[in-house]
């Protein structure tokens, strides 16, 4: 019988009875194990065969044991991927891409809303290794205008993470595949389930799950998810090589995270839906940047490419002045100061310029607050920015 989705998510990975007890625990054990014991020889032999034939059967620590089996499985049921390869953080993940796919005098398009440390990555490794990195504007057609007889990947952030930009998956995914272009998704937004790049025809699902999957701020953890054996197979042997790999607690800690992230996701969405209206309305904000927004220009996409929204929007207040937008920050009392979103809390970060440097949308150069809406109660929330845009003495 096939199931839900959420249904899926809470049960995967679920321990087999004791044959001989008839007893199993709920929650999948953490095996924390650096390496194995073999029975015999043989049955060392035996394993190294299987797994050269690509069974997964524990054999050594990096590789994983049967706690990232499971967190593997249920991002695979997330991404409705094939193959999944945990990473120690969301950026090892997307490094850990680039890497597998791309040899020197390789051109790569990347958007210019791009997760900052993308452009350190450029900088610092890529460029060193004579990869051509160029950037475009996330907009309908311009990607496509870009690819060249020697671009071996178009990289593709939807929504962008700062100004929450759509791109158009499907329409880029076919222009890069006429071309024979590999397209790599980074989904940390939608984080495999309010949006599905590889059901889009995306070939590579990146996530941080760091975010909503963990959901609670108290790990880091990235996951590269693919359905092309080919591709899996390029990316296996990165992996390898780079000796990537998870802690089983951290492991453990993300698969509890995944069983209850359909019902967070749905209050972040119903706490945000409660605090739009209330932030179009109000007179310290100039723009709204969320795409679950009517008004916002990705609107359309998000509403035939995804099924909800998270707690994530940014906002450009009503002020040329820094220091008052210093002040509506600081004045937030439920909003901790901070870099990262997608757990239980509600965090604000004022955007310094040269984080939106290189954003081409960005043309209005006023200060701009991103706001994650967590799951505290909607109307604290909103009595707390009330209060912090008077204390800031924006728009009064
Ligand atoms: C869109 C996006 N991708 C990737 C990452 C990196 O995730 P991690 O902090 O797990 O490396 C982040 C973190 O903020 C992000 O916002």
């Amino acid at each position: 019988m096939s199931r839900q989705l959420d249904t899926q998510l809470l049960h995967t990975g679920s321990p087999e009875f004791d044959p001989d007890t008839g007893v199993a625990p709920v929650n999948v054990p953490t095996v924390r194990t650096s390496t194995v014991r073999f029975a015999s020889t043989q049955a060392f032999q035996e394993v190294v065969r299987r797994k050269r034939q690509g069974e997964r059967i524990p054999s050594y620590g990096r590789q994983g044991m049967a706690t990232h089996y499971a967190l593997e499985d249920a991002i695979n049921l997330l991404e409705d991927g094939k193959h999944c390869f945990l990473a120690p953080s969301g950026v090892a993940a997307i490094s850990l891409v680039f890497l597998a796919l791309l040899e020197p005098g390789d051109h790569v398009l990347v958007p210019d809303s791009v997760y900052g440390p993308v452009r350190k990555l450029h900088e610092s490794v890529l460029q060193r290794l004579g990869i051509e990195v160029e950037y475009y504007p996330p907009q309908p057609g311009a990607a496509e205008q870009r690819l060249r007889n020697d671009t071996r990947l178009l990289y593709v952030e939807s929504p962008g993470s700062l100004l929450f930009e759509m791109q158009d998956l499907p329409a880029l995914a076919k222009a890069a595949h006429e071309r024979g272009v590999v397209v790599a998704a980074d989904n940390t937004w939608g984080s495999g389930y309010l949006y599905r790049p590889l059901s889009l025809g995306v070939d590579i699902s990146i996530v941080s799950a760091t975010k909503y999957i963990a959901g609670h701020s108290d790990v880091l953890m990235g996951a590269v998810s693919v359905r092309n054996d080919e591709l899996a197979r390029r990316i296996h042997d990165t992996h390898y090589a780079l000796g990537q790999t998870v802690g089983a607690d951290d492991a453990s800690l993300t698969l509890r995270g995944v069983r209850t992230m359909p019902v967070r996701l749905a209050q972040h969405e119903r706490n945000l839906k409660a605090l739009l209206p209330f932030l179009a309305e109000h007179r310290g904000v100039e723009r709204l940047w969320c795409p679950a927004w009517q008004q916002d220009p990705g609107h359309a996409l998000w509403q035939r490419d995804c099924r909800g929204a998270n707690g994530l929007l940014s906002i450009t207040l009503a002020t040329d002045s820094m220091a008052a937008a210093e002040r509506f920050v600081n004045a937030l009392e439920l909003f901790g100061i901070g870099f990262s979103w997608g757990g239980y809390e509600s965090l604000v970060q004022l955007l310094a310029p040269e984080d939106l440097a290189g954003h081409s949308v960005f043309t209005q150069h006023r200060p701009v607050v991103r706001l994650h809406i967590g799951l505290e109660d909607p109307n604290d929330l909103m009595m707390d920015l009330q209060q912090a845009f008077a204390a800031a003495g924006i728009a009064q």
